[in-house]
């Protein structure tokens, strides 16, 4: 990247992509950048400064929009001070006429190559400064990225890759959900149109964010291209008194000559080396069993207890008791609010659920929505008064629950106090934290609308809770995959990737989540062999591949599985196990494949060991599949290859002919298995094959 920030003068990125070899000089540049006057336009062309602020004339979108009833709007920031490392870059910048300052942070991960930039503004004036929009940036980028990727979809079909040419206007993601939303992921690619997973030149970037958020990408008329990236304001949502400062959110960057798998990579590199924790880091992902699935709300202690002892048997190490065992909660109209459990259905409180768990060798971890409440609930019988946007029937009706005002102290405080008591009580290793409706009206009672102000509260009572509990992990599930983003995985240990386990529609959600994000924090799980979600049937041996290829869980009822079910499942965990290591820290891929399969592997890091995964979603074009060639092995290294799944015992639903494998004498140079491949054998949808390679020595 090179970045222009000159004193008394406006900072500006002049160019991001591969890493130069040597600074060009300023006046080789400015020969290099020297643009034409264009016919009809301004004779000196405004430049794409880090803020385009609209006192310099700029008519695209600004990066910073504020004013002071009115006035101060028309700002110029001009540098006052830069300091720099080799990694970092901080810009300050001053409006000395209006009385407003930024401060511009860019950090560079020189391991992963991912940047992070934040900007900050302070009134530095008398009267109150109201904020409209602050982008984390503005990124000119080259017109040869010139197709998005972004990431759409629903509840329960999270991460929909949708890719679209870049032309003249502008591409707009808009948020107003107060949660991080299934539809509108805060983060795009912008890649040649060329670009595969493995060529071509691809840009990503990711607001790390679980708020409202804009994202913004515009072709210029006179053909330039930019992005913009923040926190969706609500009007009046941010006023800054004198010397109040109000920063972004952090915009993270990543660049790829090589392709979408490098970008993929890259993302994944800086999460496991920035937010995963030293707790999580020092053990293997554990294997959860989760009941909602399996039980929804019928709970009982003696089922619990029977589920757990399944649980342990197959393999499981971590049981989450979900929705469903605090006071008043037999179904989804009551209870949210009152975290103690419902001594009618435990009435020995949770302790010997949680001792026999613990008795069967697995950690216990349990469901909270610390955000919300019913109005059957004691907490709103107490204090109606504390939930957002106004009185219930004045809402819109969702789940029939209402979010609380977390930024008020006193309703912070009590769930704060609320789950301490229950963390202190029990030995709980593991909370998952829901939070299942949307911020229709996030108007707080103090008139102005309180989005930001929600999402700082809940990232804020997170952080007070790891601070007082350290060793509990926390997944952040948002009626699936609704709040996965750096901002929560900041705080959060693990995502529910998405409500749907239907293994096919899983294949698709968990390959668009992985463009960002690692698998060792997809939460995966193998469900009833008819999807609650889909009412698809579907073999328990590719819900079994489908979970393994991400954090292995399972959530079926183990108490009406067959025997030769748990088994297969047992088989699939110990799998996972064995390979669990190469699946959560190796080198991803994507391979570009047919529609009609998805194809994905792990290789670690010195190519000895590899995963392939091959899952036929739809039926064949042609009558039989084509060759797989396996990327990122090693050229001159020998491989055996197996196949690993299914096992012989799962074989049903195995390929119908020509699977191939090879004995440990038998081995082929990774140099062959790359350029050659493997002709793939007959598979019918729903069938799927892994394969192992191990080299040689
Ligand atoms: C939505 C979650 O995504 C599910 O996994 C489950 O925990 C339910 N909420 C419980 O209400």
């Amino acid at each position: 990247m090179l970045i222009y920030a000159d004193v008394g003068l406006s900072p500006a990125i002049l160019y991001w992509g591969d890493q130069l070899l040597d600074e060009p000089s300023a006046e080789a540049l400015d020969d290099l950048r020297r643009r034409d006057y264009g016919d009809g336009s301004a004779s000196v062309e405004v430049p794409i400064t880090l803020m385009c602020e609209s006192g310099t004339g700029f008519t695209g979108p600004p990066g910073l929009e504020v004013h002071r009833d009115g006035q101060s709007w028309a700002l110029t920031l001009q540098v006052t001070a830069v300091s720099h490392d080799e990694t970092s870059i901080s810009i300050d910048c001053l409006d000395d006429q209006y009385g407003i300052s930024t401060q511009h942070v860019i950090n560079l991960d020189r391991v992963s190559d991912v940047a992070r930039l934040t900007t900050s503004i302070r009134n530095e004036g008398n009267g109150k400064l109201a904020l409209n929009a602050l982008s984390a940036a503005t990124l000119p980028f080259d017109s040869m990225l010139n197709e998005i990727i972004h990431f759409s979809g629903r509840w329960a079909g999270e991460f929909q890759a949708d890719r679209a040419p870049l032309r003249q206007g502008g591409f707009i993601s808009e948020n107003r959900r107060g949660r991080t939303s299934h539809d509108r992921f805060p983060g795009v690619v912008l890649c040649e149109q060329s670009a595969t997973e493995r060529l071509g030149h691809c840009m990503g970037i990711h607001l790390g964010w679980s708020g409202n958020h804009t994202i913004r990408v515009e072709t210029l008329a006179d053909g330039r291209r930019m992005l913009q990236a923040g926190e969706l304001l609500l009007p009046g949502e941010v006023h800054l008194a004198p010397n109040e400062t109000y920063s972004t959110p952090s915009l993270y960057i990543a660049y790829s000559s090589a392709g979408l798998n490098r970008l993929s990579n890259q993302f994944h590199r800086y999460y496991h080396d920035h937010f995963v924790s030293d707790r999580v880091r020092s053990k293997p992902r554990p294997v959860h069993y989760n009941s909602w699935e399996g039980i929804y709300f019928d709970h009982s202690p003696a089922t619990i207890m029977k589920l757990a002892n399944e649980a342990a048997k197959i393999g499981v190490e971590r049981f989450v008791l979900d929705d469903g065992w605090f006071l008043g909660r037999r179904n989804d109209e009551a209870g949210l609010g009152d975290w103690t459990v419902d001594p009618s259905i435990y009435p020995e409180g949770l302790k010997p659920v949680v001792d026999h768990v613990q008795s069967l060798g697995m950690e216990f971890g349990l469901w909270v929505e610390p955000e919300m409440v019913n109005i059957d609930s004691d907490l709103y019988r107490e204090h109606s008064d504390w939930i957002l946007g106004g009185p219930p029937d004045a809402q819109v009706p969702f789940r029939n629950q209402f979010v609380l005002d977390m930024a008020r102290k006193e309703v912070a405080d009590n769930i704060f106090k609320q789950l301490d008591d229950l963390l202190t009580e029990y030995d709980i290793a593991y909370l998952k934290w829901d939070m299942n409706r949307d911020l229709n009206r996030a108007d707080s009672a103090d008139g102005f609308p309180s989005a930001h102000r929600q999402t700082r509260a809940v990232y804020s009572l997170i952080d007070r809770l790891r601070a007082k509990h350290p060793s509990v992990e926390i997944e952040s599930c948002c009626s699936g995959g609704a709040r996965i983003d750096y901002g929560i995985l900041e705080r959060t240990d693990r995502v529910w990737t998405s409500d749907s386990i239907d293994a096919l529609d899983r294949q698709i959600i968990q390959r668009g989540a992985s463009v960002f994000f690692p698998l060792s924090i997809l939460g995966s799980h193998v469900g009833q062999s008819v999807c609650r979600i889909t009412h698809r049937t579907l073999p328990v041996t590719l819900q079994a591949a489908t979970a393994l290829f991400g954090h292995m869980g399972v959530e079926s009822d183990l108490l009406k599985l067959s025997d030769a079910e748990r088994a297969e499942i047992a088989e699939a965990i110990a799998l996972h196990k064995k390979h669990r290591k190469l699946i959560h820290q190796g080198e991803f891929v994507r391979i570009d494949g047919p529609p009609n399969q998805n194809i994905i592997g792990v290789v670690d890091a010195d190519k000895s060991n590899a995963l392939y995964s091959v899952v036929q979603t739809m039926s064949n074009r042609d009558n039989l599949p084509g060759v797989l060639r396996f990327p990122e092995l090693d050229p001159i290294k020998n491989y055996v290859l197996r196949i690993v799944w299914p096992t012989a015992q799962s074989s049903p639903h195995a390929c119908t002919t020509g699977a191939v494998g090879w004995d440990d004498d038998a081995h082929v140079s990774g140099d062959v298995l790359m350029k050659i491949g493997l002709q793939l054998p007959l598979l019918h949808p729903e069938m799927c094959l892994i394969y192992e390679l191990r080299a040689n020595e």
